[in-house]
């Protein structure tokens, strides 16, 4: 069977299990993220288009049925609206079965398009965007080089709000460093209690030896969260969301702990899984909580 030859990282929200990949960009157009592994060596840029109908030939000829469609890449929302829109004619061309196309983006591609740019793809099928947040905190933010504040992501989620457009919040347990976890998670909700996202997707921070933050850690800048204390900065989170209906995500690896459902519905279920983590991994958070 012949194979998309896709150079980057594949960064696929736990969410959208089962969702149609569609090779859209190869990169980030920001790039700049110190934490970030998925496309550092790579240069940001379309597929061209021919390739991108290539896939969805392959896909067809083998039978494929597409119920929700994703664009890969960092940020194909950096894409202008008439590639967005190619590509879309191309997707539902050969899959007219197919409903919602989502995407990773983040916020800067969203403070360069209109309201009418954002109203022409919302249009045509876009929606469910998964946006880079990270953190509800701005020293966070800059610290990492994220590119954007917090005041100007609640300003681009309540516009999306206000169009009618979805989208999920990415966020990092352990991001804000050892010590912060708990301030973090309360500034963090303390944003998604305003901006009410309908997913919540959090993966807890993994660094490999290439990324900034590696080596502001192995230089003594930075030192990262321990396991007990991820475990109380989901806690924290948990305690202070105030959302109906947004289904979360939660997954720390080593070892892992993965927590998922919607809330407020399946806290209760949540809250006992975590508890037990901290029971079996914790240490001194045992008292803290
Ligand atoms: C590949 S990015 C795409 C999102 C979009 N480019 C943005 O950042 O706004 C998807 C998410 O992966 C997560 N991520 C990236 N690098 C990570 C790391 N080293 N550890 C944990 N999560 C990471 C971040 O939450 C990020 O928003
Ligand atoms: S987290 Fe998103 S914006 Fe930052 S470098 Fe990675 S893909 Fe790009």
């Amino acid at each position: 069977m012949e194979i998309f030859d896709y150079e980057g990282g594949i960064c696929k929200p736990a969410q959208e299990l089962g969702v149609f990949l569609v090779p859209a960009v190869n990169g980030c157009s920001h790039n700049k993220c110190t934490f970030c592994c998925f496309y550092k060596h790579q240069t940001f840029g379309m597929i061209p288009l021919n390739e991108i109908e290539g896939e969805l030939i392959r896909a067809k000829k083998h039978g494929a049925a597409v119920k929700r469609a994703m664009l890969v890449g960092g940020d194909p929302l950096a894409l202008p609206v008439k590639d967005l829109m190619d590509i879309n004619d191309l997707v539902r061309g050969y899959f007219p079965e197919c409903g919602t196309i989502t995407m990773e983006a983040s916020v800067q591609n969203l403070r360069r398009k209109t309201d009418e740019e954002l109203i022409i793809l919302r249009d045509a099928g876009y929606n469910d965007l998964y946006i880079g947040i990270e953190s509800g905190m701005d020293s966070v933010l800059r610290h990492v080089k994220k590119g954007h504040t917090v005041a100007q992501a609640e300003e681009q989620l309540l516009r999306l709000n206000r169009l009618g457009i979805r989208h999920a919040a990415n966020l990092i347990f352990g991001i804000a460093g050892k010590g912060m976890g708990v301030e973090n998670a309360k500034r963090t909700a303390e944003f998604l209690n305003k901006t009410k996202p309908f997913a919540i997707t959090i993966m807890a921070l993994f660094l490999p030896s290439f990324v900034e933050m590696y080596q502001e850690i192995q230089r003594g800048e930075f030192v990262p969260a321990d396991l007990d204390e991820m475990l109380l900065e989901e806690r924290t989170l948990l305690d202070n969301l105030k959302l109906e209906g947004t289904r979360y995500d939660g997954s720390i690896y080593e070892p892992p702990v993965r927590l998922s459902g919607v809330l407020p519905k399946d806290l209760p279920r949540m809250y006992k899984k975590l508890g037990m983590a901290m029971e079996k991994y914790g240490g001194e958070i045992r008292d803290a909580v």
